[in-house]
């Protein structure tokens, strides 16, 4: 009999400071650069985000998501077998130790849990969730939380306007279970360092020093280009991984990045856009949490009920990007 990752709960967190567009006019304003609430919202579609507290780490968030997936899957962290954390934005310079760690003991896991971290920036949940399903049909784990959590707030230059209005800080997390009800159906993960320049922080440190900038930096309209061609690949090859169609899909969970992506991504495969799940309106794009923020949204709310059929998609720096099918 088959062994399958299945969904087996969901969790979010968003920071308690929620700032709307307009207050980042006025704190640009301040920097002697303009923006305004119409541009961010038709370029972008989004109308706010959250910017964690100066006290508050990636972990803290993580933590919090971690605890509400746990909760709904009914377990407690000492049942883990594994925690597998993406981000971009870890506790500690070089992400060492990992932030994964770090959860797993703000957590109170068993030490026989294993943590670690992954690196594939906005597609690094995509990435996760692959690495969880593998080890899971294995039968190497039977238990895994899958969290991403980000505090970009901390890389955004507030003097570069067409990158620090676009994103935002949170956590999403899911827990993975062995069963041999269907969950996990396919993944498909790519990369092109190729690009790598588009879209990173090209600082690096040394010597007690940075050097470089600190802040990422973005060609958008690189990015944007890329983003939509490759996404509507690797959905598609996820698909058929799966042996599904596009209309057998009840819901995608894209990257929340920018809605003009997303309805781009809706359109060349055919869907409408009330059969995708969206949050960059009120998250802003919060890279490896998006794309679980925004499927805790989704299964909170009552839109992705039991049995139906998800596609989780993501793209960005590395240039990396990937998809997972679901039966959720
Ligand atoms: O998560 C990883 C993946 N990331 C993405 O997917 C992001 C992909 N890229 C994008 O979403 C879009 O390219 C942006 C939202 C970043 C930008 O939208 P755009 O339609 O590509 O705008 P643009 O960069 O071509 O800029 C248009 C104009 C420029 O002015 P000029 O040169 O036409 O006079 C910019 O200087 O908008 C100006 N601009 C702004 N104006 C007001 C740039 N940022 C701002 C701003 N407020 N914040």
């Amino acid at each position: 009999m088959s062994i399958f990752a299945r969904v087996a709960g969901t969790g979010s967190y968003l920071p308690e400071l929620r700032l709307t567009n307009q207050d980042l006019v006025e704190r640009l304003a301040k920097n002697g650069l303009e923006t305004s609430d119409e541009w961010i919202k038709t370029r972008s579609g989004i109308s706010a985000r959250h910017f964690a507290a100066e006290n508050e780490l990636t972990s803290d968030l993580a933590v919090k998501a971690a605890e509400a997936a746990l909760s709904s899957a009914g377990i407690t962290s000492e049942d883990l077998d594994l925690i597998i954390l993406a981000t971009s934005t870890p506790d500690h310079l070089g992400g060492f130790p990992s932030t994964a760690c770090v959860v797993q003991d703000k957590l109170g896991a068993h030490t026989s849990c294993a943590a670690f971290d992954v690196q594939a920036v906005c597609a690094g949940f995509t990435y996760a969730l692959a690495i969880a399903d593998a080890f899971i049909r294995s039968g190497s784990y039977k238990k895994v939380l899958v969290i991403g959590a980000e505090t970009f707030s901390r890389i955004l230059n507030f003097q570069d306007r067409g990158t620090c209005v676009l994103f935002g800080d949170g956590a999403g997390a899911v827990v993975l279970e062995a069963s041999n009800e269907a969950g996990i159906l396919s993944t498909a993960l790519h990369a092109d360092g190729s690009q790598r320049d588009i879209l990173c922080v090209p600082g690096r440190a040394g010597n007690g020093e940075v050097h470089g900038s600190p802040f990422m930096t973005m060609d958008g309209q690189a990015v944007f280009k890329l983003a939509v061609k490759v996404l509507e690949q690797v959905a598609h090859e996820a698909l058929d991984k799966a042996n599904l169609k596009p209309e057998q899909i009840d819901w995608l969970v894209p990257h929340q990045a920018n809605i003009r992506i997303m309805e781009g991504t809706a359109k060349k495969m055919g869907m409408s856009m009330d059969k995708v799940i969206v949050t960059v309106h009120e998250h802003g794009n919060t890279s490896a949490a998006s794309i679980p923020l925004a499927l805790d949204s989704g299964v909170r709310s009552g839109q992705i009920k039991r049995g139906q059929h998800l596609l989780l998609e993501g793209v960005g720096g590395g240039f990396a990007w990937g998809a997972v099918a679901i039966k959720y």
